[in-house]
């Protein structure tokens, strides 16, 4: 009996229970109730007295190594279902896919980040807006032509409701609020009944301008926007500003800049002129001031309004603004830094 103690404790050791069957397999075998160590213990009545104790701790070394090869096999089983049985942890990782800013935020964001160098905070308009808020206030009477200036989309059951056409009247919403000085900038999506082509969309983005505080001159204006036109187009760069009519600013005027592309001698871009027209701007008109609760005998202040995505065009001379909506993988990573 000692011997085939002795033969089953080398059957066990050399055992391999690779699988979860097998190892169930070996526990039926020797530890199930009418399994070999049952049969075994049985048997320890009829070992002669002075060969109990060498029997007693083989039954034993029997027993414990049954369980552990059981054991064993368990705990392989969970690290398999954990991990494949091929995986190198030292291999470094796979790379993962970094996203990065659009375009039109990169751009937004400079703007926001020059001006703030100015004292300029951010607010917030709404890009479904009023009559009152997008015309009437900043100046535009109700059946003045100046209002078929922006082809605008109304919601079909409210015609005072509308998607708005500009970011101007975020002014508006400001002034409402605070009262002077105000600097803040207002940027954001704008929409315009437009017929959809390389040059115009029916959704682009703008950010609006707008500095109150008593004494302020169409000089500050000048300054600041040459400031801009400097720390964004480069050192070099030169501003000119044409007179224009906008019905919330008075005087108005269209800012150039020297084209970035030419250096302002001539080019494709700048159509042969040098120059790129880049934002409309004003002092504000005292009935806007007093529409929104400013005092126009104490306070002046001008406004300024720009598109981001005709900026980000020059910048990184995409000729088709469609680009800038269709989120075209190719086109996207263009601008990862
Ligand atoms: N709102 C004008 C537009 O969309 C741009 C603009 C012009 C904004 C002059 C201004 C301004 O604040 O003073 O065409």
């Amino acid at each position: 009996m000692i011997e085939k103690l002795a033969d089953f404790i080398e059957e066990v050791k050399n055992f391999k229970a690779e699988t979860a069957a097998k190892a169930e397999e070996l526990r039926l075998k020797f530890l199930a109730k009418k399994g070999i160590l049952n049969e075994i213990f049985a048997e320890f009545k009829n070992v002669p007295p002075e060969q109990k104790k060498d029997f007693g701790q083989k039954i034993n070394t029997l027993k414990q190594l049954v369980e552990q090869k059981i054991q064993e096999a368990k705990e392989r089983s969970e690290e398999d279902s954990s991990k494949p049985a091929d995986l190198d942890t030292s291999l470094p990782g796979p790379n993962i896919a970094l996203g990065s800013h659009h375009p039109i935020t990169m751009v937004k964001n400079e703007i926001i980040e020059i001006f703030g160098r100015l004292g300029f905070t951010v607010a917030e308009g709404q890009e479904i807006e009023d009559d009152y808020h997008n015309f009437t206030a900043l100046n535009f009477p109700p059946e003045h032509p100046a209002r078929d200036m922006q082809d605008t989309f109304f919601i079909e059951t409210d015609p005072d409701i509308l998607l708005r056409t500009h970011t101007s009247g975020g002014q508006v919403r400001v002034m409402e609020k605070q009262q002077p000085p105000i600097r803040v900038l207002v940027p954001g999506r704008v929409f315009r009944n437009e017929a959809v082509s390389a040059r115009s969309h029916c959704i682009f983005h703008q950010v609006e301008g707008l500095y109150i505080d008593k004494n302020v001159s169409f000089a500050d204006l000048k300054q600041t926007l040459m400031y801009f036109a400097k720390e964004f187009y480069g050192e070099k760069t030169e501003i000119r500003l044409r007179p224009s009519y906008f019905p919330f600013t008075e005087p108005s005027a269209e800012m150039d800049v020297s084209c970035s592309i030419c250096g302002g001698k001539g080019c494709a871009i700048c159509k042969g002129t040098g120059w790129l027209e880049i934002l409309g701007c004003g002092m504000v008109h005292p009935n806007v001031l007093r529409n929104c609760g400013i005092d126009p005998e104490v306070y002046s202040g001008f406004a300024f309004g720009m598109g981001i995505e005709r900026t980000a065009m020059l910048r990184y001379g995409v000729t088709d603004i469609r680009m800038f909506f269709e989120n075209d993988m190719k086109f996207l990573s263009r601008f990862k830094h």
